[in-house]
């Protein structure tokens, strides 16, 4: 079908130089394709199902990394956590559209885009740059 979604590509720019925080990214991409695999497959209870695991992980993630910005003394934490948590919210509004059946695929899909794009390299970027610059120093 010519307007089955298309899965995301690791690109090294996704990389921040922090493995274990590397790996659930790469992770996360694996589930975020998965996803995009149902939503083409288009079978509703598998969607919701896929989401429902991406969701889980995205918590689990978020709760790793603040964690980790905690443990490290990150100053930018609290900026971090509120995105984290906007993030969130927005994954539910996703949820709930799921649930009725009225799901926006493509909007889903800039949403995600966005996330790993935007979130990813530009501000898990800073604790990132935050954790390697102090072991630079010492
Ligand atoms: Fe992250
Ligand atoms: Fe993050």
């Amino acid at each position: 079908m010519s307007d089955n979604l298309k899965p995301f590509e690791w690109t090294e720019s996704l990389t921040l130089g922090v493995s274990s925080m590397d790996q659930q990214h790469h992770q996360l991409v694996d589930l975020i394709n998965k996803l995009v695999d149902e939503l083409n497959k288009g079978e509703p209870s598998n969607i919701k199902k896929q989401f429902d695991t991406l969701c889980q992980f995205v918590v689990k993630h978020f709760s790793d990394e603040e964690n980790l910005m905690q443990s490290e003394g990150f100053p930018g934490i609290e900026t971090h956590k509120v995105i984290h948590k906007q993030l969130l919210e927005k994954v539910g509004t996703f949820a709930s559209s799921i649930e009725n059946g009225n799901l926006d695929k493509n909007g889903l899909m800039s949403f995600l885009t966005m996330w790993l794009k935007s979130h990813i390299m530009g501000i898990d970027k800073k604790y990132s740059e935050h954790i390697n610059g102090k072991k630079g120093a010492a």
